[in-house]
C-alpha cells in the first residue's frame, strides 16, 4: 500500500568515503544504468564528502542532483574548518542534510545549532533535509515522538512553517543506521505518522513536505520500504556507495510511484 502521489526522493548520503577514482567509476556506472534503462519520476540526489563537490558538479548526470552532509550554523567569518550555505549554492548544491544523528552524536550538534543551519540553508536557497530520529534506548524509553517533536519544534520555532514548504525531513532511527536493521514497517509508519500530525498542527500542508526513511535501506528492501505509507522516498548511507544498487533503489521508488498513481487518481475523483 503506497499513498503518497508526491515523486519520490531518493538521496544518497556517501560519508566520509570515497575517492577521486572512485567517484569517476561511480558516475561511469551511473551514467550507464541511467542510459540503459532510464528512470522517470523520481528525484536523485548525492552528499558527497565537501572536497569532491566541484569536481561531482561537473561530471554528475543531469538526472542526479548535488547535496552536501553538512553546513554552517554562521553565515561568514573566522570558522575555521566550516563551509557556508552561500558556498554551497556556489557550488550548485540543491540539497544539504541538517542534524544527521552521527554529527549530533559525535560534534554534540544541539538542536538549537540545527536549527540554525537549516534557516541558513533554506535562506541560501539550498533544500535543507532534516534529519531526525531516536536513539535505542529513547525508543525503549517510549520517547520516540518526544524526541522527534522536539527536533521538528526547534526547528520551527527559528522558521516557522514557511521554514518548512518544499522541505524534506529525514527520519533514520539512530539503531538502525549502518547496522542492517530496518525499523519495521508498523515503527516507519507510526513514526511517518507521527510526523505528518506534526506539520497538520503547524499548519504545514503534507503535500509540501517530503518524509523520507533512512537507515539500512537497500535494494533489497527498498521496494517494501517505499510502499509503505508516509514514505516519500528514502535517505541511503552504504548501499548509495555502489552506483548499481543505488539507481536499483531508484528504480524500486520508481515502481512504487507508478503502482500509487491510479490509487491517487482513484481517491482525487471521489
Ligand atoms: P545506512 O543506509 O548505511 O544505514 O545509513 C543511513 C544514513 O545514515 C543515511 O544518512
Amino acid at each position: 500500500m503506497q499513498t503518497s502521489s508526491k515523486t519520490p526522493l531518493i538521496l544518497g548520503n556517501w560519508k566520509m568515503n570515497g575517492s577521486l577514482a572512485d567517484n569517476l567509476g561511480w558516475v561511469t556506472r551511473a551514467r550507464h544504468q541511467l542510459e540503459k534503462q532510464p528512470v522517470h519520476h523520481v528525484t536523485l540526489g548525492v552528499c558527497p564528502p565537501f572536497p569532491y563537490l566541484q569536481s561531482l558538479r561537473q561530471i554528475l548526470p543531469a538526472q542526479i542532483a548535488l547535496g552536501a552532509q553538512d553546513v554552517s550554523s554562521e553565515c561568514v567569518g573566522a570558522y575555521t574548518g566550516e563551509t557556508s550555505a552561500a558556498m554551497l549554492k556556489e557550488l550548485q548544491c540543491r540539497y544539504v542534510l541538517v542534524g544527521h544523528s552521527e554529527r549530533r552524536a559525535r560534534l554534540a550538534e544541539t538542536d538549537g545549532d540545527v536549527a540554525r543551519k537549516f534557516r541558513l540553508a533554506k535562506h541560501a536557497g539550498l533544500t535543507p533535509v532534516l534529519c531526525v530520529g531516536e536513539s535505542q534506548t529513547e525508543r525503549d524509553n517510549n520517547e520516540t515522538t518526544q524526541v522527534i517533536t522536539q527536533q521538528l519544534q526547534a526547528v520551527f520555532e527559528l522558521c516557522g512553517p514557511e521554514g518548512f514548504h518544499a522541505g524534506v525531513i529525514a527520519y533514520e532511527p539512530i539503531w538502525a543506521i549502518g547496522t542492517g536493521r530496518t525499523a519495521s514497517p508498523s515503527d516507519i509508519e507510526a513514526v511517518h505518522g507521527a510526523i505528518f500530525e506534526w506539520l497538520g498542527k503547524h499548519q504545514i500542508p503534507e503535500a509540501s513536505v517530503h518524509v523520507l526513511y533512512g537507515g539500512s535501506v537497500k535494494a533489497e528492501n527498498s521496494a517494501d520500504i517505499f510502499a509503505l505509507e508516509g514514505v516519500d522516498g528514502g535517505l541511503i548511507g552504504g548501499a548509495s556507495l555502489n552506483a548499481g544498487s543505488f539507481i536499483d533503489i531508484a528504480r524500486s521508488a520508481n515502481q512504487t510511484a507508478q503502482l500509487a498513481e491510479p490509487l491517487a487518481f482513484a481517491r482525487k475523483s471521489l
